[in-house]
């Protein structure tokens, strides 16, 4: 404990030299997203982490999450300086969606907008009309519907099957997904849903459709912790990463919350609710980061500009 605040200090202070925040996301560890509170930076869901990090007015961040994060930052803030634990945090959605294999599917359904999640590389962002946030996935397709576009949706299949059946927008769905939500099980659901049949059930979108349908509420990190704070029952099963007790604890200090179950109980589940790449960050990268001024996170300019344009104008829709 003792080490752990003198490493928090440290932090702390090559903060204020490096005149630097930190955002981070609810999936990093608890001492992670309390020091970004501490410190003056964020803890929050993909879409907040970018607005977040755009409108801070400090020189350089330092992103606690995963790689699109970091690049999601760069892109909306080029001349910030963006530092991360490691750039080897990926996510199985980016790596399940190369900007090649994507553009050769879009290129052959030119009459379809392009919608990509905020879980992709700039590459991917930058081939696309729209980049979207679970947050604000519904409604951007719905938007869109109205207007009479057909869309492409990419990588998750299980948030684009969710909103499409949410929509009935027109859509042609990429085959990825996350592996951390993929590994939800609805029949282990149900029988946990028998033991506390007052629960209520808090299902992050990313989850296959037999979870999702089981869900009281469907929402990204922040609506889900919202919606802890929110409901009356004392007792929550929540699909998602379970890092995100910690904060969905303090909106709702007096109900229980339950994790959902993975495959194989933890037995043979491939994240047993806590993404991997996530997990890569910590208290000592964070300090070497801001100590060496590296990883820093670059994308290629001709890239960054055209996926500026998609994901400004997911927050302009947000405005
Ligand atoms: P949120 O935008 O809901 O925070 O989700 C990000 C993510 O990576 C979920 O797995
Ligand atoms: Fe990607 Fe899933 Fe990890 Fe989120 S939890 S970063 S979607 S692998």
């Amino acid at each position: 404990a003792q080490q752990q605040q003198a490493l928090e200090s440290e932090i702390a202070e090559l903060l204020q030299q490096q005149d630097a925040a930190i955002v981070a996301h609810y999936y990093t560890a608890p001492e992670i997203q309390a020091l970004a509170e501490a410190t003056g930076g964020c803890v929050s869901d993909s879409l907040e982490m970018a607005r977040f990090g755009r409108d801070h007015k400090a020189s350089t961040l330092l992103v606690a999450g995963v790689r699109f994060m970091g690049e999601t930052a760069k892109i909306l803030s080029p001349e910030k300086r963006i530092l991360m634990p490691t750039l080897e945090a990926t996510c199985s959605l980016d790596l399940g969606c190369p900007v090649g294999e994507l553009s050769v599917f879009c290129d052959q359904y030119p009459e379809r907008e392009v919608v990509v999640y905020a879980n992709t590389s700039a590459a991917v962002k930058a081939r696309a009309d729209w980049v979207v946030t679970s947050s604000i996935a519904l409604d951007v397709v719905r938007h869109l519907k109205a207007q009479g576009k057909q869309l492409i949706w990419a990588p998750d299949r299980h948030l684009g099957n969710y909103i499409q059946r949410e929509t009935d927008a027109d859509m042609l769905l990429w085959d990825s997904e996350c592996i951390v939500h993929d590994e939800f099980k609805a029949k282990a659901l149900e029988d946990l849903k028998k033991v506390h049949p007052q629960a209520a059930i808090l299902v992050h979108p990313e989850s296959p459709q037999a979870v999702v349908e089981m869900a009281d509420v469907v929402g990204s990190t922040s609506q889900l912790i919202a919606a802890a704070g929110r409901l009356e029952t004392d007792t929550l099963i929540v699909a998602t990463d379970k890092a995100i007790f910690y904060k969905m604890q303090q909106a709702a200090p007096d109900k229980l919350l339950i994790e959902a179950p993975t495959a194989g109980n933890g037995a043979t589940c491939r994240s047993c609710a806590h993404c991997p790449w996530m997990a890569m960050n910590a208290l000592t990268n964070i300090r070497d980061a801001l100590r060496d001024g590296l990883p820093e996170v670059l994308v290629d300019e001709a890239v960054r500009q055209q996926a500026e344009v998609s994901l400004g104008r997911m927050l302009a829709f947000t405005k």
